[in-house]
């Protein structure tokens, strides 16, 4: 697919969009099938080092409260993943970089691993230097997620601070090194952000290919009040054509990359209320039921309006299990549910 391909998929509407959402849920059910792999989502803490200009919990923003879930809280969620056969889980948190912050997390995974040896964990938790890297993977993550929010540089720029400490170049860099270190490796994007071209989210889709990515998460750019890009708000597509963007982003790496593992991510729910059963039927595989001990989840918002805020685990997975019902499609109880493409690389 070109350039030109891309962009007429994200461009389309009327029959001609219907046609390639239809594709797209074609290509998905004879490349994954028609499962989708559970994934417990554990916000682990919302202590951050950066300042990045879209985040509701960007380091300078002194109106929440900071919190780290304590090390038995993360084992009860994960023991309600295993519970009710997930596969796996999903760390994440804000990004902190010190050899003090990489033990920590090592032995979190160990204590995860040596408790519930079945399940799969992935790591969200920022860019970080190779030897951190290559500890949690021997610790026990074999996947992790690093979104490069925007592949174009100009506007990585205009949505982070231009200092060292949020280089394109090292985000980059990240991506790669977590390559060599043999996870499976997931990116993404913010789709509708301001000052954002079609022939950007091209680019990106692009740019996911050339790194050959495994996993992809993305989602529609939402507005946060105490974040500096809020002045920009006025620049945003109508919530109603963010979400149709974010579909057709995700149709669109569905054709581009057959057999990657696509995230029906929060923010598309945000935006619309079947948002993340829309994203399974056309394109997505992978589902993110919040596990987040309700105690924090209002701590973690990262844009307004994020839903679950008040729900428990069993109302996350369960709204879960009805969205992904109804659009036909089955979830893959007790399985990993690997990225294809990855394991194709390996043989
Ligand atoms: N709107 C949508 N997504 C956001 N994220 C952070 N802030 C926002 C926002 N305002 C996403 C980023 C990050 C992920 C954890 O959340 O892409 O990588």
């Amino acid at each position: 697919m070109t350039k030109n391909d891309l962009i007429n998929i994200l461009s389309a509407t009327g029959d001609h969009l219907n046609n390639i959402l239809n594709n797209a849920q074609k290509i998905k059910i004879d490349n994954v099938g028609n499962q989708v792999f559970l994934r417990g989502l554990i916000e682990w803490s919302n202590y951050c080092s950066k300042d990045c200009l879209y985040c509701g919990i960007h380091s300078s923003n002194s109106k929440i409260i900071r919190y780290q879930v304590s090390d038995e809280e993360v084992l009860n969620a994960a023991q309600y993943a295993f519970e009710h056969h997930f596969g796996s889980i999903v760390v994440q948190g804000g990004e902190l970089s010190s050899p003090q912050h990489t033990k920590i997390v090592s032995q979190l995974l160990r204590k995860i691993k040596s408790e519930f040896p079945e399940l799969g964990i992935t790591l969200s938790l920022g860019e970080q230097n190779k030897e951190t890297f290559l500890e949690w993977r021997e610790a026990g993550a074999h996947r992790y997620l690093l979104r490069i929010e925007s592949s174009n540089p100009d506007l990585y720029y205009k949505i982070h601070p231009q200092n060292k400490q949020h280089s394109y170049e090292h985000r980059i860099e990240s991506l790669y090194l977590l390559k060599e270190c043999d996870y499976q490796l997931g990116s993404g994007v913010m789709i509708g952000l301001p000052f954002q071209t079609i022939e950007d989210l091209a680019n990106d889709l692009l740019f996911f290919k050339e790194l050959d990515i495994d996993m992809c998460g993305m989602g529609p750019y939402i507005e946060h009040e105490d974040t500096i890009l809020y002045q920009y708000r006025h620049l945003l597509l109508p919530k109603n054509k963010r979400f149709e963007l974010g579909l057709k982003m995700v149709a669109g790496l569905r054709l581009l990359m057959p057999d990657i593992n696509i995230a029906a991510t929060t923010a598309m729910q945000s935006l619309h209320p079947q948002g993340r059963g829309l994203a399974i039927k056309y394109g997505a595989n992978v589902a993110m039921p919040n596990l987040t001990p309700k105690k924090y989840r209002n701590s973690y918002i990262l844009y307004e309006d994020k839903p679950g805020i008040t729900e428990d685990s069993w109302e996350s997975h369960h709204q879960f299990e009805e969205e992904i019902a109804a659009v036909n499609c089955v979830i893959g109880y007790d399985r990993w549910g690997d990225s294809k493409h990855y394991q194709a690389k390996k043989v």
